[in-house]
């Protein structure tokens, strides 16, 4: 097991010196109850079953990373208590280092009450009035802790990481962290970059910034291939300032001298409520969002994901649905952290998106995590 001792500052590097991915965001138990229907609101009813899991986005994300083999640290807050010592236990379980996570002295680890409706067999997830399929409602408590503020995350050594993915939650400090590893990047030849993604998941107006920030490296001149190609910031409305002297990160790109950057996931939630229809009617109206050079990918359930890359190229997958859809929770999580994945790997963004439709089809496939590989 990789994991060490809650508190250790400086995780160890992975099997064989690889660099691990990071994923900085929430856990929190989800306390789920299967019912076969969706109960009527004041009911008294039994369900099938009933589970403590360890949820969160950034930690199912680390979940899924470590069972698809990637050496992976999680970084996020921790209460004290018996919730906690359950989470912290079964990211060990999974190999997951946990030298990052953050011990808050006070504060309650969060929680979800979680409601999963058990399959009928249809591969559509209904969610209106009950008749849902696989469906997953979530009421979740996570306003009693501190977050991960930009002074923990100096205590990162960003050379053991080749990817630091965040959850977006506390905005203005995982601003501040990602400016760190640009500045961390622009120091340093394009061998050694980390690569940076970022979830914006909830529609929260102090998020949207986080769109525009932190995910394109471009390297300074003779700092590879993909150096000096002279794209300017994003323009676009709404997009946080990304500090002085920002530049966006930009791999090592062939020929036209791009790779693709660290890409921006943005939820079916925040292009629904942007008023968008489709994944590619949400990418056309939220690109100006991004920096020139990013990827913006958007996932939604069945009709599977879309992304734009880099060069403004458009990508889709379709869904890969499981015979009998048993369990979204988590679906998103999975098929951000498949991606991860896959980029950090070296695949293309067609495959990546692919993978991950595939890997969170598998998901929704099971209870839990386990078996998605
Ligand atoms: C799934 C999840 C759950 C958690 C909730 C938090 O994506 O991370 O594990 O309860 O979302 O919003």
């Amino acid at each position: 097991m990789a994991a060490g001792a809650a508190g250790r500052r400086d995780p160890e590097p992975g099997p064989a010196g690889e660099k691990r991915i990071l994923c900085v965001g929430l856990v929190c138990l989800d306390i789920i109850s299967v019912v076969e229907a969706y109960p009527a609101e004041d009911s008294d009813t039994r369900c099938v079953s009933q589970r403590w899991q360890r949820g969160g986005n950034a930690s199912n994300s680390c979940t899924v990373l470590a069972l698809l083999g990637a050496p992976c640290a999680f970084m996020g807050s921790l209460a004290p208590g018996l919730a906690a010592d359950f989470v912290l236990a079964d990211l060990r379980r999974y190999g997951v280092d946990v030298g990052l996570a953050v011990p808050q002295a006070g504060g309650s680890l969060p929680a979800s009450v979680v409601i999963a409706s058990a399959s009928r067999g249809t591969r559509t997830i209904l969610h209106a009035h009950g008749a849902a399929s696989g469906s997953r409602t979530i009421v979740l408590y996570d306003t009693n802790l501190p977050e991960v503020t930009a002074r923990d995350f100096e205590r990162v050594d960003l050379s053991q990481y080749k990817w630091i993915h965040w959850e977006a939650r506390n905005a203005a400090e995982q601003a501040a962290m990602m400016r760190r590893v640009e500045r961390h990047n622009r120091a340093r030849p394009p061998a050694e970059w980390v690569r940076t993604s970022v979830e914006v998941e909830k529609p929260r107006a102090e998020l949207l910034p986080l769109m525009g920030l932190g995910h394109v490296v471009r390297g300074g001149a003779g700092a590879g291939p993909g150096g000096g190609a002279g794209r300017g910031r994003g323009s676009g409305a709404g997009v946080g300032d990304p500090g002085p002297g920002h530049r966006g990160v930009q791999g090592r790109g062939a020929g036209a001298g791009l790779e693709q950057a660290g890409p921006v996931f943005i939820s079916k939630d925040v292009a629904q409520h942007f008023g968008y229809r489709s994944a590619p009617e949400a990418l056309q109206g939220l690109r100006s969002r991004v920096q020139p050079g990013a990827t913006l990918i958007c996932a939604w359930a069945e009709a599977g994901a879309d992304a734009v890359g880099p060069g403004g190229e458009l990508v889709h997958s379709d869904a890969f649905p499981p015979e009998t859809l048993v369990d979204t929770l988590g679906a998103g999580d999975t098929f951000n952290a498949a991606v991860i994945f896959a980029l950090s790997a070296g695949r293309s963004l067609q495959d990546a998106l692919t993978f991950g439709c595939q890997i969170a089809g598998r998901k929704c496939g099971i209870q839990g995590f386990d078996g998605i590989v």
